[in-house]
């Protein structure tokens, strides 16, 4: 029997391209593709890419022209993903080694690009498919313990400075029914914590249910321990939302809520729809509605316009609300974003040295806010083993990272611990005793 094609996947970016990498291994998975962790020895090789900010972009380049060694004759190279979509045929001209660019709506055409590339023939599919939800591939996970499940693609707001709605295109949501029958099948093999996935993930809508509907639905689920959803927008917490993750036991007390800017006149330029008091108020309700709940965010610095003023506020928000965690980004052109036309780019130097105050403030406030946990019990779910130390790693509800010492059969299960210290960011934790299953 001829050996099984051997299929490689590289993945940069969000969530949501972890998710897709998975929906192409399953594409891929049904012709008989067999993954593997070692790009010499695959038949077919795929970068997942990011285009959010041109250093992800470049990052993908350098590390194609090392990919391109391990291509053999036969062998297939492909770019799929928000650059695919973006640079289409232009990926082929640049690099003579990619046969094949496929943006995220066309990963069903795989197969058949592949064959095409061994053929000879090199081509870019970036057809926007609406109505694509890959609903009858069955995604092919790597973990186990917990799952991404992408509920909504594409995106319908227009932040001035975003290329996703022209990599992902519009925005369409998964059906309810079909989002709970697939949790259910991993809640059958063992899976208890789930992340839904969207870039506007609480404005899900499937004509039916709204984004309170699916909370409830798949905190149903039995074996759903944990439920938690990335990336809500904070103007869409209606009322109904914020009531159905307080009921829903599963829904997890943590919430990564993107502000992006504390000044409300750079809100308006990137034409969030919040400003810095609405979305003072979301964070209120938030944590009226869920008592301990953490919070986490995205800020750009940098953003065409932005003064020291504007700086200082985005600073002065970090402070106020007090997040748990930041991902802090200098702003980066994108080509064909309203944002290129705003007068006033900052230079770069003003940025790197922007970032760098930011991260201290994120870090302290951050610092702060753990130190007071130490000596605190927390139910952790162990995820597997540390990168470190021999230990295991395993989260809190609130999205803390705690490692411990403990044998690898943790590995899936719920543990109680005590926090022993911390670094500022992470900690170290110790069983007080293994978690009764409450189901
Ligand atoms: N849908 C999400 C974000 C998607 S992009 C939301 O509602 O916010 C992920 C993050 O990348 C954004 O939150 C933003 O902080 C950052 N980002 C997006 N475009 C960027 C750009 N041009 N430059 C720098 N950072 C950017
Ligand atoms: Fe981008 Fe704004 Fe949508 S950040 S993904 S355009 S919500």
């Amino acid at each position: 029997m001829p050996r099984a094609p051997r299929i490689y996947i590289e993945t940069y970016g969000c969530q949501m391209n972890v998710s897709d990498s998975e929906l192409m291994f399953g594409v891929l998975g049904r012709e008989g593709y067999v993954r593997t962790e070692d790009p010499a020895e695959a038949d077919v090789l795929l970068v997942n890419t990011c285009a959010v900010r041109d250093h992800a972009e470049q990052r993908v380049l350098g590390r194609m022209g090392e990919l391109k060694r391990y291509k053999r004759p036969g062998d297939v190279l492909g770019v799929v993903g928000c650059m695919a979509q973006r640079l289409g045929p232009k990926l082929l001209e640049r690099v003579p080694q990619v046969d094949l660019v496929i943006g995220p709506d066309g990963y069903r055409g795989l197969p058949e690009l592949i064959a095409r590339a061994r053929e000879g023939e090199r081509a870019a599919e970036t057809t926007f498919r609406s109505w694509e939800h890959y609903e009858d591939v069955p995604p092919v996970r790597e973990r186990q313990v917990s799952a991404f499940v992408t509920v909504q693609r594409g995106c319908d707001y227009r932040c001035t400075f975003c290329i996703v709605p022209m990599t992902r295109g519009p925005e369409r949501s998964r059906k309810l029914a079909d989002v709970v029958r697939e949790v259910s099948g991993l809640a059958e093999s063992g899976t208890s914590e789930v992340t839904l996935l969207g870039q506007t993930v609480n404005s899900y809508h499937d004509g039916d249910h709204d984004f309170a509907d699916l909370l409830r639905a798949v905190g149903a689920v039995a074996g759903i321990r944990r439920l938690r959803f990335t990336s809500p927008y904070a103007t869409d917490f209606t009322p109904r939302v914020l009531a159905a993750m307080a009921e829903t036991p599963a829904v997890c007390e943590h919430v990564h809520l993107p502000v992006q800017s504390g000044s409300s006149r750079t809100l308006k330029r990137m034409l969030r729809r919040y400003d810095r008091e609405a979305y003072l108020e979301v964070v209120r309700a938030l944590r009226e509605a869920i008592p301990g709940i953490a919070l986490s965010t995205d800020i750009i610095v940098g953003f065409p316009g932005e003064t020291e003023a504007d700086f200082a506020e985005t600073l002065s928000l970090v402070e106020q609300v007090a997040f748990d965690d930041a991902y802090t980004f200098k702003y980066s052109v994108r080509e064909g974003t309203p944002a290129v036309r705003i007068k006033d780019h900052v230079a770069e130097e003003i940025k790197t040295e922007r970032i760098g105050r930011l991260i201290q403030v994120v870090r302290h406030v951050a610092k702060q806010k753990n130190i007071a946990l130490v000596g605190t019990t927390h139910d952790v779910l162990v995820e597997g083993p540390a990168k470190r130390g021999g230990l295991l790693q395993a989260r809190t509800r609130t999205n803390k990272i705690a490692l411990l010492e403990g044998p690898t059969d943790w590995i899936g299960t719920y543990v109680n611990v005590r926090f022993t210290g911390t670094t500022g960011s992470t900690f170290t934790a110790m069983r007080e005793a293994l978690v009764e299953s409450w189901q």
